[in-house]
Order: structure tokens, then C-alpha cells, then sequence
């Protein structure tokens, strides 16, 4: 790390930290220190940093609002059904296979038409809003895709969202909240003249002045917005949603298209490539949606991106840097990745500091060497490549990389195991780069989403000799009563993190067997293999069972969608005894969810029924249960009207039921369901 990181670091911790103490002052203590305008400053250099050194961006930053756990000072608010991200396709290729697996999915043969609902994809930051009685009810951010933040009165200071509606029914928008471009370079430029930081671009722009808690500061910013999808009663497809939320007195982006077949998708593509350039907004590539509600009901959602609608992305920009260093770095699974330090370039809006060199082969075969000149591309979200040296640029100076032979942590032995290109620490558990790695990746979102904790933390926690293995994360409420000096008092946390970070971990417990299968950083198992095995196994008893027969990798192999690679990794976990200690600590602790997969049964008594669910339900969550339900062939609403069939109650249940009974209408408790859905196994 040069000297000039090393300080931005402790900026950015500092920043981090002041701004914390402040959130805990105003909105939980109540007395403030310093004025809304000195806040607002240490907000947005904290956003400029981190948007200038992507290295030290952090999930859990207070900055982040898309993909992280709701911020302090903004009321938590549950989304009715979950905000979902969206797979990407990159080429031509990509979109026909989307095509031929979404066609298959529904009995289509590769040249049936499919209708396609294509339209930009905005570059800003998500929102979901409610209207009741045709009024603005609440709005939420996207927050963790469950749980969002409540943003009312910053929506409704967003000029031409209507907050009063002529239309009775209940109904959902979800949309993008952006800046233009040219109100992000008249406000950069009043920044500028006020010595105010500035946004690195219109997205962080936007996400920070949505994400003001006053409200008058986002009125003052100017923000804009497209609705892209909600939901609304008796509209059949994406194409008439959107038309009436259009009606409605909503802005819907005018650069959609209906198409239904690849040529007409390609050419809106390549349109959209030329003319982006001219739109007032960005936009990072383009969403196809399958059109009919009905359809996208029967593809379904994998992972946390739905079947039925893809994102295609522009082409990767390219830039021309120098390559300043190479260095090592030790991944969770031991592998060792060469990565470049750039000298910093900013690429299509984004600065540019690192690249990765993926393996020692890779700086063979490119002979890369440090002080060259590289040609970088940067596509997506994904880190920046070196694609080629200019050796016509190269100087007597350039110094070849020499691969470590010893982990720069552990200084255990490097080595490569088979014909894998790929080197790795041989240092194991002894490794705390290895250690560190795994612990951040055990508690991330998509393993036990633990909040609250940061790569710092786990360090911190770490160095105490607090949390060394995975299962200390759930002894950490009573090692706390402990400590002489409590995590309370340290420095960075305060009561209010602290019992954030508790409440985090404790409903962290109750896991779903895909995240846990996740957590347990297996070689080749990423998300989608571990959904995939998760519902072969559907409890942990019934892996621990195969893991003892002999022909356990056979068996496993036999699945769709695992093989022989991802079986042998998968079962040698286990039968590590190491390992398998490590998850039996785990299991003390928490409680794995069995998998509960209903077939798509249009026969059910559910079938064709209205259903709507009230209070709380103890074995599902709010989404799972009518997920489940929507298989047996439930249509689920969330008012009871005359069209109710059935009313399913858990505990804590509100007025509805009284309504429901006073209406006649067929109650059916938890356990009556689950009966049903056990039924349908
Ligand atoms: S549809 C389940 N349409 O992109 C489908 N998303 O990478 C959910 N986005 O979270 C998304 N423009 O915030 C959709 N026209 C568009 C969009 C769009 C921007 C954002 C949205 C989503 C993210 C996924």
C-alpha cells in the first residue's frame, strides 16, 4: 500500500466513523453537534472518496444505501415482495441462449415467437412506492432487496411524481431515481464555487441526495425518476402496466419497444448503443422483459434475479494507463491473484486504480511487466482487465514480475495442485489471510448477511482474539459480558452499532440451507450451485448421509447442474474432518431451514383462489409462503375485497381477519397451510 492509500484509508475511516457518531447523536440521542450543512460535507467526502478509490469501498459503509442494510434515521419498511437484481447477458449470444432457456422453460420450441418488453436500463437508484386511496402511501428504497428505507418525503420532493392518483385500487411502482447529466454538472459546478466536494458521477449523485434525511435538501437537488415495473390489479403484461402507469400521470421511459424475436432485439440494441450517447441520463444497458405476466409467473426467479428478464450490457470501455506495481493477493480459498496497480485513469465515469493479472500465466503469456504501458477495458461492474501490453511503449526500465514462491501472509509454500493454472497458499487454516477471507465471506450478503460488520470489524474482532472461526461470530453477544473492556467502548462502535450488530447475528440464525451451503466458502460452489444443491439435499441430515457412503461423489455428480468438479469439492469438504468440525460448531448454533420446493400444482385447493396473508407466520417468511402459494395457483392480493377467497392468518394478525370473518370469507390458519403445502411436496 503507497503512502498517499494509506492516508485516504484513515480518511475514510475516520470519515466513517464521525459520521456514525453524528447519525447516533441526531437520531438516537437527539443532540446534534454540528449543523446539517457540516454533516451534508462529511457525507459527500466520504461519497467522492469512495467513489475515487474503489479499493476501499465497503458494503457496509454508511454511504451505501442499494445492497446494504437499511441506514439509521430512516424507519425500515419490508417490501411486499422482494426487489430482485437482474442476470446480465454481454453479446449476441448470451441474448439467444436467454431466449432458448426461457422458451424451453414454458414448452416453447427455439423459433416460437416470444413477446419481449425491451426498454433502458437506467443508471440510478432504485425506489418502490405505494399508493392507497389514490394517494402516495410510502416509499422505499431498495435496501437489502427485503427490507428497505423509508424514503416518503424525499420521493415526493422529486419533481412530477405524483402523490395523488385517479385511481382507487392499491398499487405498487418500482422505478429509477437518476440525475440528468446536466443537472449533475450544474450541481458539481455550484459545489465547486460553495468548496463543496463533488460527486464523481450522476448515480452517487443521485443516491446521496435521495438519501438525505432532510428532506428539503433532495427538493433542492434536482432528482428525476422512470417508473420500470410495480404491481397493479387487471393488467396482463409489462406493456399495458406501463401504459397505464403512464396514464396515471407517472414517466415512463419513451425508448421501449415490443419485439418478439432475437434480430428485432439485436437492432433495438444496436440503435440504443448509438443514440445513448445523446440522452440526458445514463444508462448502462438495456433490460428485456418477457412481456406476459402469466409467463414470467412460470419461469420464476432463480437465485435473486427473475427468469424472465435479463440485462444486456454496453460494450466495456478501454483506456490506456501505466502498470505502477504488481502484487499478490490471498483469496478465501487460498488462491493467489496477481493484481496490477494502476496509475489512476478514469474509464467511461470510474476511476481505475487496479486491474486484475489473474494468474502467473496470464503475465507469461501477455508479458506484462511493471512500467509498462497496458491497454485496460472496464466492463460492467467487473474489474477492470489489462487487455494488451504496448510494447511499442515499453522503456529499457520495465521491470519483470517475479512470482512469490511463499503466501506474503502465512509464508507458507505457493503451489499450483494439478494442471490447475491457478497457485495457491498451501497455508489452509493457517493462513489469516485465508482465515480473514473466509469469516468476510461466511457473514456476507449472501451467506448469513450478517450487517453491521465490516472487513475492518472482523479484523478488529479477529486481532482480539474474538472471533478466529466462524461459529465465535454467534458466541460474540456473551464473550461480550466478558470483556473487560465491552465492544460498546471501542472505538468506532457505540450501544446503538453494537446492539445492531447483535440483533444482525441473532436473526442470522435462522438460515436458509442455500446461504448456509454458500457461507462455508467450498471451492466451485458459488450461489447458484449452492441453491441447486440445497434443494438436492433439502437438509443438512441428508447430506451428511450421503457424505458417508463410498460412492458419495458418484451419486452427486449424477445431478443436474453439478458434475463431476463441483462433487468431489464438494463431498472432500465434508469429509475433511476439519471441516466437518467447523460446520458442527456452526450447526450448534443456528437452525437450517428445510427446503421446501412445491411443485407448480394447478390442481391444488388454492388454485384459481384470491388469497391474501395476515400477521406474522412462524415457519415462513412473508415471500416464501406466498411464493409457495402462487405455485398451488393462488392469486395473492394484499386488501380483502369482494374477490377474496381465503384469508391465511400466522399470529399478530390485524383487522383483517375480523373483516374477513365479518365478510364470510374462508379463513385458513399456518398450520392448515402448511398442511396444504405438505401435501403438495
Ligand atoms: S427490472 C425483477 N428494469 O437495475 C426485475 N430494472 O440490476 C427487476 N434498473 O434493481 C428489475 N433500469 O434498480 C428493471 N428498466 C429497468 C431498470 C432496472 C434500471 C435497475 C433496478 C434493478 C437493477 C438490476
Amino acid at each position: 500500500m503507497n503512502l498517499n492509500l494509506s492516508k485516504v484509508r484513515k480518511r475514510v475511516e475516520l470519515l466513517r466513523n464521525e459520521i456514525k457518531k453524528h447519525d447516533e447523536l441526531y437520531y438516537i440521542k437527539s443532540s446534534p453537534i454540528i449543523t446539517d450543512q457540516q454533516y451534508d460535507e462529511l457525507r459527500s467526502e466520504l461519497e467522492n472518496l469512495e467513489s475515487l478509490y474503489p479499493e476501499l469501498r465497503d458494503k457496509k459503509s454508511v454511504t451505501q444505501s442499494v445492497g446494504t442494510k437499511v441506514a439509521k434515521g430512516f424507519a425500515k419498511i419490508r417490501h411486499t415482495y422482494p426487489m430482485l437484481s437482474l442476470s446480465n447477458a454481454f453479446s449476441k449470444e448470451d441474448i439467444s441462449d436467454f431466449l432458448i432457456r426461457i422458451k424451453k422453460l414454458i414448452g416453447y420450441g427455439p423459433d416460437d415467437k416470444l413477446e419481449l418488453h425491451c426498454e433502458p436500463k437506467i443508471d440510478g437508484v432504485s425506489f418502490s412506492a405505494h399508493f392507497k386511496n389514490e394517494k402516495l402511501n410510502f416509499a422505499v428504497t431498495r435496501g437489502d432487496g427485503t427490507i428497505g428505507e423509508d424514503i416518503t418525503n424525499n420521493i415526493k420532493a422529486i419533481e412530477n411524481f405524483p402523490i395523488q392518483v385517479d385511481y382507487d385500487e392499491e398499487f405498487e411502482v418500482r422505478g429509477e431515481v437518476y440525475m440528468s447529466k446536466s443537472d449533475f454538472i450544474a450541481l458539481n459546478e455550484e459545489n465547486s464555487k460553495n468548496n463543496k466536494t463533488l460527486f464523481a458521477n450522476p448515480r452517487n449523485a443521485a443516491s446521496g441526495s435521495l438519501r438525505q434525511l432532510d428532506s428539503i435538501v433532495t427538493r433542492n437537488r434536482r432528482l428525476s425518476y422512470f417508473v420500470w415495473g410495480g404491481r397493479i390489479q387487471d393488467f396482463n403484461n409489462q406493456h399495458e402496466m406501463m401504459e397505464k402507469f403512464k396514464s396515471l400521470g407517472f414517466i415512463v421511459n419513451g425508448c421501449k419497444l415490443v419485439v418478439d424475436n432475437l434480430e428485432d432485439i439485436i437492432s433495438y440494441y444496436d440503435e440504443m448503443c448509438t443514440s445513448r450517447a445523446e440522452l440526458n441520463y445514463d444508462i448502462d444497458g438495456l433490460v428485456y422483459k418477457v412481456n406476459s405476466f402469466e409467463l414470467q409467473e412460470k419461469m420464476g426467479n432463480i437465485s435473486r434475479a427473475p427468469r424472465w428478464a435479463i440485462a444486456h450490457k454496453f460494450p466495456a470501455e478501454y483506456a490506456e494507463t501505466c502498470i505502477e506495481d504488481i502484487f499478490v493477493q490471498v483469496g478465501r480459498t487460498g488462491a493467489i491473484t496477481p493484481v496490477a496497480k494502476l496509475k489512476p485513469i478514469n474509464v467511461g465515469g470510474v476511476l481505475v486504480t487496479r486491474a486484475s493479472l489473474h494468474n502467473e500465466e496470464e503475465i507469461f503469456r501477455k508479458d506484462i511487466r511493471i512500467g509498462d504501458v497496458v491497454k485496460i477495458k472496464r466492463a460492467g461492474d467487473v474489474i477492470p482487465q489489462v487487455v494488451e501490453v504496448k510494447f511499442e511503449k515499453r522503456n529499457s526500465e520495465v521491470k519483470t514480475f517475479i512470482f512469490p514462491e511463499k503466501c506474503p501472509v502465512c509464508q507458507s509454500a505457493i503451489e499450483s495442485f494439478g494442471d490447475d493454472i491457478v497457485k495457491r497458499c498451501t497455508g489452509g487454516m493457517k493462513c489469516e489471510a485465508q482465515i480473514i477471507e473466509k469469516l468476510c465471506h461466511f457473514i456476507s450478503k449472501y451467506a448469513f448477511d450478517i450487517v453491521g460488520l465490516s472487513k475492518q470489524s472482523v479484523l478488529q474482532f479477529y486481532n482480539k482474539g474474538l472471533v478466529k472461526l466462524p461459529a465465535d461470530i454467534f458466541k460474540l453477544v456473551s464473550a461480550n459480558q466478558t470483556l473487560e473492556q465491552p465492544i460498546e467502548k471501542w472505538e468506532g462502535w457505540g450501544e446503538q452499532s453494537v446492539d445492531n450488530l447483535f440483533l444482525s447475528i441473532e436473526k442470522s440464525k435462522k438460515i436458509n440451507m442455500d446461504r448456509f451451503i454458500y457461507s462455508l466458502s467450498i471451492r466451485h460452489v458459488g450461489v447458484v450451485t449452492a441453491e441447486i444443491l440445497a434443494n438436492h439435499f433439502k437438509n443438512i441430515n441428508n447430506v451428511m448421509e450421503l457424505i458417508a457412503k463410498d460412492d458419495a461423489v458418484e451419486i452427486l455428480k449424477a445431478v443436474n447442474g453439478v458434475g463431476e468438479i463441483i462433487a468431489t469439492s464438494f463431498i472432500e469438504y465434508f469429509k475433511d474432518p476439519y471441516n466437518s468440525q467447523i460446520v458442527k460448531n456452526i450447526l450448534h448454533f443456528i437452525d437450517v431451514k428445510q427446503v421446501i420446493i412445491v411443485q407448480n400444482k394447478l390442481n391444488s385447493q388454492l388454485a384459481g383462489k384470491n388469497v391474501i396473508f395476515t400477521g406474522v407466520l412462524e415457519k415462513y417468511s412473508r415471500d416464501e409462503a406466498q411464493n409457495i402459494a402462487k405455485k398451488l395457483g393462488a392469486k395473492i392480493s394484499s386488501t380483502i375485497s369482494k374477490k377474496t377467497n381465503y384469508v391465511i392468518y400466522g399470529s399478530n394478525y390485524g383487522s383483517k381477519l375480523n373483516k374477513a370473518k365479518e365478510m364470510n370469507i374462508k379463513i385458513i390458519s399456518e398450520q392448515e397451510f402448511s398442511d396444504m403445502v405438505e401435501e403438495n411436496y
